[in-house]
């Protein structure tokens, strides 16, 4: 049964080849100062760096840079961020970049104005924001992540050795975001690969959840399909506009909170993923990817029926002579096939984990109770080990 839920989502989203024009649309709403945050110079190399200056200048804005936020954002880069936008009264943080930016403009928003401790107040306790909180615009450069229409916000603290990510509420999710597919071109493909598992597998977490007959679901089995059509042109020609533009909109749609309303979900292979991340400060998806399948076949027998649907909806097993269990293990091949063809990691070995990490990245594995079996420590190490 399709649970109670409100839904509403404040992101103004702007798409297509001339979707940065909407940047001087959108920049007379806010204040003078600008926060301009990015990574670690994609942005200059490609030239997007000189067109989004000069439509700030040409709007009579004054920049403050913060660049230099890297993959998986750190603790010590989030006090640096707020650090600038305290210093130079900012009143809009503009975030170019990947999830990793889009994350961090919004950890940043949460904490300029907040007396306390950032990590402890909404890493650790989980609270929500009760300070003054910044507004924060996106222009996207890789797909992947939905940060650019969701409150997600990770944060990494290599000395805690946990990575761990607050989902916020409206009034921290990015006021507009602009996504242009073409700017995903200049991905390596090592990144763009790993976005699309890290989209194929948001859809998973909703959709792994739940034995009733939810419209969701029905969502969820068109953008998988969307996503794996789509992957396979990129991967080979990542010029092809209606892939990459196809790739981006669904990886907004799996994780701008749309699927997710009136139903269960599952987040144990992020879990997973997220603590192998704080050990190995791997690539997101890719940590996603190395643990999947060790996790999913652990699964599957507690929630047979719909792997069985997954096999045959997304991947087109057919069904005729065989066990349901059967059904289940040909859809985790097939997906496991199609892994293998696009090229992610496949096991937490190539990202850098060795034997004497499982322990500590199982004790920083958040357990949570969505999915088909609630997993213990036990099961996180065998799952962990299966994944070696
Ligand atoms: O830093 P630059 O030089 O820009 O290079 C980046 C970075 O090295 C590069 N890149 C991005 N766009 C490019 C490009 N290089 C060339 N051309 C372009 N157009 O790609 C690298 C990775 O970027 P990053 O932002 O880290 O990737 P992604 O979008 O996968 O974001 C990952 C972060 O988002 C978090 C992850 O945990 C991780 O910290 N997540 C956020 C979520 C959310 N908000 O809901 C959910 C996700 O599950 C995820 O946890
Ligand atoms: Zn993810």
């Amino acid at each position: 049964m399709l649970g109670n839920f409100t839904y509403h989502n404040p992101t103004q989203l702007y798409f297509g080849e001339d979707a940065l024009e909407y940047l001087n649309d959108e920049l007379p709403k806010y204040g003078k100062n600008v926060q301009l945050i990015y990574g670690g110079g994609s942005i200059k190399k490609n030239g997007l760096y000189d067109s989004i200056v000069d439509i700030l200048r040409r709007n009579g804005k004054e920049v403050f840079e913060d660049a230099g936020v890297m993959p998986n954002p750190t603790i010590e880069k989030l006090r640096e961020g707020i650090k600038i936008a305290r210093d130079n009264n900012v009143d809009l943080l503009l975030a170019v970049g990947g999830g990793s930016c889009c994350d961090y403009a919004k950890a940043v928003s949460v904490s300029v104005h907040c007396d306390e401790d950032p990590w402890e107040k909404y890493y650790i306790r989980f609270e929500e924001p009760t300070c003054e909180i910044l507004p924060v615009g996106c222009i996207l450069t890789m797909a992947g992540t939905g940060s650019e229409m969701n409150g997600g916000a990770v944060i990494t603290n290599h000395e805690a050795k946990l990575k761990i990510g607050h989902v916020f509420g409206d009034e921290v999710m990015p006021k507009f975001s602009i996504l242009n597919p073409k700017y995903t071109y200049s991905l390596p493909k090592h990144q763009m690969v790993a976005g699309i598992y890290d989209i194929f597998n948001h859809i998973c977490e909703q959709y792994f959840s739940g034995e009733d007959d939810n419209t969701s679901d029905y969502i969820s089995e068109a953008l998988m399909k969307s996503v794996v059509h789509s992957s396979l042109i990129a991967v080979e020609n990542p010029e092809d506009y209606e892939a990459r533009s196809n790739i981006m909109w669904t990886a907004t749609w799996a994780l701008n909170t749309l699927i997710s309303r009136g139903k269960s979900t599952d987040w144990m292979v992020h879990m997973l993923g997220q603590s192998v991340g704080a050990y190995t400060d791997a690539t997101h998806g890719m940590t996603l990817a190395a643990v999947s399948l060790p996790y999913y076949r652990y699964i599957m027998p507690y929630g047979l029926a719909k792997f069985k649907r997954f096999a045959e909806e997304v991947w087109g097993v057919c069904a005729d002579g065989k066990t349901d269990e059967q059904v289940a293990e040909e859809g985790l091949k097939a997906m496991e096939e199609w892994m293998k063809k696009i090229g992610v990691a496949m096991n937490i070995t190539e990202l850098g984990v060795t034997e004497d990490m499982i322990d500590g990245i199982a004790n920083g594995t958040i357990i949570l109770e969505g999915g088909y079996k609630v997993l213990n420590k036990d099961e996180v190490i065998r799952i962990l080990r299966a994944s070696l």
